[in-house]
């Protein structure tokens, strides 16, 4: 059985693989964003200590139970459990949701292809209007798009893991390291740069509340692509000599510092462009912070090196975000195609044609709920405000069940899998780990608070996206 199942041929190639799922738009754009807002360098602290304390046990415990199984989410909860009807629930969770985070994140990364696209063409002037994100998403040359990510997605899918996934992170991770680099070489020399450094970095713990808290750990949660089902499936490709312990600090290690040096990146370019900039008015959505605020920027920069050299730095940056998504939606695609190859015996290229149909159905769906057609627009109503089907899709899956599912790993790690099977897992490829602080600390973490903390994200993001309430107060 699971002799024959593909693995990553090397340690590095599975790093890579999960790093690149990890790093993703919210990195480049939205860490940078909310850490200044609230609260700077105390955000960035609070930040590396929740991932640290809370995240990591948790990417172990994912990454255990794939290996472990060497199955996707659902075989890994049926096989795990003894195939127990409730915690095939769970792993039927853990498929379905990175099914519908597949169609989503799809719509956002056509969108970015988009951009760069007419960013190469020479169009940077028109993205920077102000009415052109709106007429951008209406315009069925969407769909031209989104016929070429997923053809470059089902190309790099095809290959399996290791002529597929591990070769292309290979080549687009290094690559997005050194884009990320030198747009933050360059945007370091322009005038004012440091202010937003400053602003970015420098501590005020004043504005560390508890709602702050909630959201650093949400995103931190995210960002690391917990509650996903992704770990366990690349952890499932992976062999036992591999040490987990220091993959998973390693895959949370890129990703945060990842997430940081963006900031070094988007902060110093919306203060020179802007240094009387009040971060409390800055979008909150990485989506018009893209797609609205940064052309505008962007363009800004030709009095300084011209409308070419603008549409150079223009076309790098929505590269590099591309690149992030790209290996993002591959990580989050490979799931329910794992699932369809394992579960119901479909060669790979046919789990790739079954997918590509739905998800394109609920892709060209959601695309069409920005205005297109009306039923999908205003789909439904909560929270006290109507909602887009995108909006229920991002709302349910991304917002409310990743939570959820973290906590689900949790539970049956520690109470029906049990500790000493988790040990055990994990000290294949990590000869100290029994015995260590590391282990008991995990043991501890994920039988106590850390369950308790996603089960209070849970309810709160329940209250507060649906009934327009918050645990915390606003
Ligand atoms: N860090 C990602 C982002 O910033 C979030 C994410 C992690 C993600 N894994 C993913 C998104 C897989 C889509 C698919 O966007």
């Amino acid at each position: 059985m699971s002799s024959n199942r593909e693995h990553f041929s090397s340690r590095l190639g599975f790093i890579l693989a999960a790093a690149g799922s990890a790093v993703g738009i919210g990195n480049l754009v939205g860490f940078p964003v909310s850490a200044t807002k609230n609260g700077g360098g105390a955000f960035l602290i609070i930040y590396a200590l929740f991932v640290a304390f809370v995240c990591l046990p948790v990417m172990m415990a994912e990454m255990a139970m794939g290996r472990k199984a060497q199955k996707d989410p659902y075989g890994a909860y049926r096989k795990l459990s003894g195939k127990s009807k409730r915690w095939s629930i769970a792993g039927l969770l853990g498929v379905i949701t990175p099914f519908m985070i597949a169609v989503f994140y799809m719509v956002i990364t056509v969108w970015i292809f988009g951009y760069l696209f007419q960013t190469t063409m020479g169009n940077l002037d028109l993205l920077a209007s102000p009415e052109h994100f709106g007429a951008f998403i209406n315009n069925t040359s969407v769909f031209w798009y989104m016929v070429i990510v997923a053809v470059i997605v089902n190309l790099i899918l095809v290959g399996g893991v290791k002529e597929g996934i591990e070769k292309a992170s290979k080549v687009l991770m290094p690559a997005l390291f050194v884009l990320l680099i030198s747009l933050v070489a360059y945007v370091l020399t322009l005038d004012n740069a440091m202010a937003g450094v400053r602003f970015y970095v420098v501590p005020d713990f004043s504005k560390l509340d508890a709602s702050v808290l909630n959201g650093a750990l949400s995103q931190a949660f995210f960002s690391l692509s917990l509650g996903m089902g992704i770990l366990m499936t690349y952890a499932s490709y992976i062999s036992k000599d591999d040490n987990i312990v220091s993959g998973a600090k390693m895959v949370a290690i890129t990703d945060s510092l990842v997430a940081f040096i963006a900031g070094l990146m988007v902060l110093p370019a919306i203060f020179s462009f802007n240094p009387d900039t009040n971060p409390a008015e800055l979008s909150d959505s990485s989506v018009s912070m893209i797609f609205v605020y940064l052309p505008k920027l962007l363009l800004a920069l030709q009095a300084d090196i011209g409308y070419v050299g603008a549409s150079v730095v223009a076309g790098i940056f929505f590269l590099l975000v591309f690149f992030a998504a790209i290996t993002s939606l591959v990580s989050i695609v490979e799931v329910p195609t794992a699932t369809l190859i394992e579960e119901a015996k479909l060669s790979r290229k046919k789990a790739l044609t079954v997918l590509a149909i739905a998800t394109g159905a609920l892709t060209v769906l959601c695309t069409m709920s920005f205005g297109m057609v009306d039923w999908l627009t205003k789909m439904t109503a909560y929270g006290g405000a109507d909602k887009s089907m995108f909006d229920v899709v991002y709302d349910i899956f991304y917002d409310t069940i990743l939570p959820l599912n973290g906590l689900l790993v949790c539970l049956f790690v520690m109470y029906k899998w049990k500790k000493v099977r988790l040990s055990e897992e994990l000290a294949q490829g990590c000869d100290d780990y029994v015995g260590s602080w590391v282990e008991k600390y995990v043991n501890f973490s994920l039988s106590t608070f850390i369950p308790v903390i996603l089960l209070v994200i849970f309810i709160n993001t329940v209250a507060t996206k649906f009934f327009a309430t918050s645990l915390f107060g606003f």
